[in-house]
């Protein structure tokens, strides 16, 4: 691939995700391209990059600007959100929604599904409060691949062995082959779905809580700023924002601020 061509390529995947792909990327791309090019029946990336440049195939785009995703997550990432999530925010909103018994959750950019699970699993710990609640906790993702993953909910020895405490991969799961299995019950508590966080996200409408960590460090200032902005629309007053431990809203936008004494948690602005 030339350089010229890279930077083609790289310029659709900014295009359709927001994602920056700089010249450091160049043999990732190169090598998440083949996989593709093989699919589809091609001889190699020349003729993969001419198909590209033809302009007419947005499946193939998109496939592309999928494969150009990083997926990586654990369960409770980082611990400590989740535990302020446990001991401040839930607690906060049983009293604030008292009057409607409703939440809605969106864990915006959800990889393969453990961070949406690792809160339904907490919501768990509050079933008793939450009898005859209207509980809705969504993922979302660009990638149709890792939403696929997150909808089985199966995760490899490795996977369960990342941020998950024993006691609850002996509580909520099962093991399947090689592989654990979360239970029926905790899956069905998370709806998935496609959704493009640089797209119009009104139609979601509102969330209490919205957890959209590790993603907008891949998107460059102004992308950042925008998603921010129209994350900001979604959620009422007192709800939450979590970032991820390498994430601001400093310098982006002014529609958030940070609350204190609660790391990376921000609230919309008034
Ligand atoms: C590193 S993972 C973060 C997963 C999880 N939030 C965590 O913190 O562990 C980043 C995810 O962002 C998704 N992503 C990238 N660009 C996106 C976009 N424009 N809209 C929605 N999701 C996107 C990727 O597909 C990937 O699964």
């Amino acid at each position: 691939m030339t350089p010229a061509e890279f930077d083609m390529l790289a310029a659709q995947v900014r295009l359709r995700s927001g994602l920056v792909v700089g010249h450091d990327k160049f043999y990732l791309l190169e090598s998440r391209l083949v996989p593709i090019a093989r699919r589809r029946g091609l001889a190699g990336l020349d003729d993969l990059v001419a198909l590209v440049a033809r302009g007419n195939d947005e499946a193939l785009l998109r496939e592309i600007t999928e494969a150009m995703t990083t997926n990586e997550s654990f369960f409770f990432r980082d611990v400590r959100p989740f535990d302020v999530f446990r001991t401040e925010t839930l607690p906060h909103l049983l009293q604030a929604r008292a009057a409607t018994r409703r939440l809605r959750i969106w864990s915006a950019a959800c990889s393969s599904g453990q961070e949406p699970y690792s809160l339904a699993m907490i919501l768990h710990e509050f079933a008793a409060q939450l009898e005859g609640w209207t509980i809705e906790l969504l993922g979302t993702d660009l990638s149709s691949e890792m939403l696929d993953k997150a909808r089985a909910g199966l995760y490899s020895q490795f996977e369960v062995q990342r941020g998950l405490p024993v006691q609850m991969l002996m509580t909520h799961f099962s093991r399947v082959g090689q592989q654990w299995q979360l239970a029926p019950a905790l899956r069905s508590m998370v709806s998935f779905g496609r959704v493009n966080l640089i797209e119009d996200l009104s139609a979601l409408g509102e969330f209490d809580v919205v957890f959209c960590r590790n993603v907008l460090i891949y998107f460059d200032l102004p992308t950042r700023a925008k998603v921010l902005d129209n994350i900001a629309r979604q959620i009422p007053l007192d709800g939450a924002l979590y970032l991820g431990g390498a994430e601001t809203v400093l310098g982006a936008t002014d529609r958030f601020r940070p609350v204190p004494g609660q790391r990376g948690v921000y609230a919309v602005a008034a």
